[in-house]
């Protein structure tokens, strides 16, 4: 009788700890899941610090166009602030803007264009009369310039789909019209 008591005993102390083991390797999935999402939450409170007033792109664009966007922003800073505005609103009559331009969101991908070869003569955005030239960026690639297009026209409340490189390369080629 004994025996078999403390061997009973002894069955569910196995049991108890093969609980206690499962119990452990919950907490250890638990912080595992802790050290897996921390990062994560650091990275979104960044990244909407890094696109003020961009809130949607998030929701809007997966991971490679965010990717895009935020190296479009890098090059935007360097290669097109000065004249644009931070806030793409252009200047006055000299400079036109690219938030909620008709002239750019039309027709995105040729856009390319005027970033690698300059833009003169008179054009018309937002109904807004323009004519002083805008520099070429002849030494942009044509994925850089895809890049500063994701970014211009999905930044500062625009929302546009994310051109293909194909769509830029198309509108780079020397002689197609638009
Ligand atoms: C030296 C000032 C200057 C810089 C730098 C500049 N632009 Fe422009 N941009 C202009 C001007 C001026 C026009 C209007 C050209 C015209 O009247 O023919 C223009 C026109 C445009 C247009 C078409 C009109 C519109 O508002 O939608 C786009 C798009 C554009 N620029 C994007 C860019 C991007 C992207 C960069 C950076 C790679 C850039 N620009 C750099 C001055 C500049």
């Amino acid at each position: 009788m004994r025996s078999r008591k403390s061997e009973v005993g002894s069955r569910k102390s196995e049991v108890g700890s093969l609980k206690s083991e499962v119990r452990g390797r919950k907490s250890e999935v638990q912080s595992w899941l802790l050290l897996l999402i921390l990062p994560l939450l650091l990275l979104m409170a960044c990244g909407s610090g890094d696109t003020s007033n961009n809130e949607d792109v998030q929701e809007r664009l997966d991971m490679r166009g965010l990717q895009e966007f935020s190296s479009g922003k890098q090059l935007y800073i360097k290669y097109c602030q000065n004249c644009h505005m931070e806030d793409g609103k252009g200047l006055g009559k000299l400079i036109p803007p690219l938030q909620n331009s008709d002239y750019l969101l039309n027709n995105v991908a040729a856009a390319g264009r005027t970033i690698k070869y300059g833009l003169t003569g008179p054009i018309i955005v937002n109904a807004i009369d323009y004519n002083q030239p805008m520099p070429a960026n002849p030494d942009l690639t044509s994925l850089e310039i895809k890049e500063l297009l994701v970014y211009i026209s999905n930044a500062w409340g625009n929302k546009s789909k994310i051109v293909t490189l194909e769509e830029v390369e198309r509108a780079l080629k020397p002689n197609t019209s638009d």
